[in-house]
């Protein structure tokens, strides 16, 4: 069954709907929670009344909107402590920049903020705004406050924004959030594995303060990490040098160079049942590395490489071998040479990216042709946080086709 079809039956959504023009996507967000067969009660702020109408919602969901703290018709059907006692999930659906500054105050001078405030249900964000507001400190707080809350936070997407600008701040699709809810409430689709991920480039030396490196910024990797934390597996992300912090609910190793990588691996294999190898490992490292910075005396340096240890093959090759998938990055014939790797590697699932000036190396967005013996897939370029979703669900396909019985899910 795919996790898009995973009923809800029953379960009580309370969709929080704050001002900003993702509130029309909301609409269709109320749509397929409803259409899982789930129980929704939309309410609003009166700024996201000003976006979308109520009425929208109520036919959607068929039951009216709730806007106004004080409504005497309501409070005598259903109070507002009574609403905020009645679901098994709040998910404020879009929550503007405003929204999150108030639940993080923990205001109650609305029906939503004062729900936020009353009820035990477990609490998601998924926040939406101009990308400059996301990336204000004040956000950044608020946040970081919500999140040590215990409140998820799904989201946002990086992409073209509705008032012209581009960067974070994109409304996580509804079919997303849809998944999204479908986890945290029926449990994810990888509860119970253990994956080890690499992510980032790794630094070979040459001497004390230089070293051979690449462009690799470790968004890929640490986008795969946390798709599979939010599938519930127990993720270990072993990590070159990058300027991210760690992905909530995954346990990092940093590492430098492709040696102490592969050691980092190999030492941490016993149990593991998925490998994906997103790193840009150096496939050479100086011979040598000089124990004292190196005088430009020449005219001309040479330097010896020799061949770091493909991690990936050393995984796939081991009698107890995970699931593993790797990746390719190719300049040319991008479908040929990924299989070629697939092969001679030994290795479940490629997944090969175009890279070049602005393709995959250190951007935000990403395309993969994914492959598998029996099938491929190519997905276009989007989000690499989206794009790694897509990833997990393929790999989750592949990983429980091969041992049904041991995922009955
Ligand atoms: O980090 P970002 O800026 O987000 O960029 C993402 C990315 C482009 C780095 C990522 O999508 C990607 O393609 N990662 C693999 C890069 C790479 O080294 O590709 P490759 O074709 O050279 O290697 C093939 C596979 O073998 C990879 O899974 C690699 O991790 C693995 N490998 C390679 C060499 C080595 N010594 N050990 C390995 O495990």
């Amino acid at each position: 069954m795919s996790m898009a079809d995973a009923p809800l039956t029953d379960k009580r959504i309370l969709l929080g709907v704050s001002g900003g023009i993702a509130a029309y996507k909301a609409a269709e967000l109320a749509r397929g929670l409803a259409a899982t067969g789930a129980q929704v009660q939309v309410v609003m702020t009166q700024a996201a009344t000003e976006f979308v109408g109520p009425l929208t919602f109520q036919a959607l969901t068929g039951r009216p909107v709730r806007i106004a703290l004080f409504d005497a018709a309501h409070e005598a059907a259903m109070g507002h402590i009574e609403l905020a006692r009645w679901p098994d999930l709040v998910l404020v659906a879009p929550a503007s920049a405003n929204t999150l500054a108030r639940l993080a105050q923990g205001r109650a001078d609305d029906l939503l903020s004062t729900l936020c405030l009353a009820t035990a249900a477990p609490i998601a964000v998924a926040p939406a705004m101009n990308q400059q507001m996301w990336r204000n400190a004040a956000t950044a707080e608020n946040v970081a406050t919500l999140v040590a809350r215990g409140v998820r936070v799904w989201g946002p997407e990086s992409g073209d924004q509705a008032c012209g600008d581009v960067g974070p701040g994109r409304l996580r699709e509804p079919e997303d959030l849809l998944q999204d809810v479908q986890r945290l409430l029926l449990g994810g689709r990888l509860t119970g594995v253990s994956a080890l991920v690499t992510a980032g480039p790794t630094r070979e030396p040459l001497d004390p303060v230089r070293y051979l490196g690449n462009r690799s910024s470790g968004k890929m990797g640490y986008a795969v990490a946390t798709a599979l934390a939010a599938e519930g597996a127990d993720v270990t992300l072993v990590s070159g040098p990058v300027a991210l912090s760690a992905p909530h609910g995954v346990r990092r190793v940093m590492v430098e160079t492709a040696q102490e990588m592969h050691d980092a691996v190999l030492a941490r294999l016993t149990g593991c049942r998925l490998f994906v190898a997103a790193a840009a490992v150096a496939d050479y490292r100086p011979l040598d590395a000089a124990d004292q910075k190196i005088k430009k005396h020449a005219d001309e340096l040479q330097v010896e490489l020799i061949k770091n240890p493909d991690i990936l093959a050393a995984v796939a090759a081991r009698p107890d071998a995970p699931f593993t998938v790797g990746f390719a990055a190719e300049t040319e014939n991008l479908a040929r040479y990924a299989e070629a790797k697939r092969r001679t590697k030994g290795v479940d699932m490629i997944a090969a990216n175009q890279v070049g000036a602005g393709l995959g190396f250190d951007s935000d967005d990403n395309a993969l042709w994914i492959s598998w013996d029996g099938g491929d897939v190519q997905l276009p370029s989007m989000d690499k946080g989206r794009l790694a979703t897509r990833l997990v669900q393929l790999i989750t396909e592949r990983l429980h086709a091969q041992a049904p019985a041991e995922n009955p899910r």
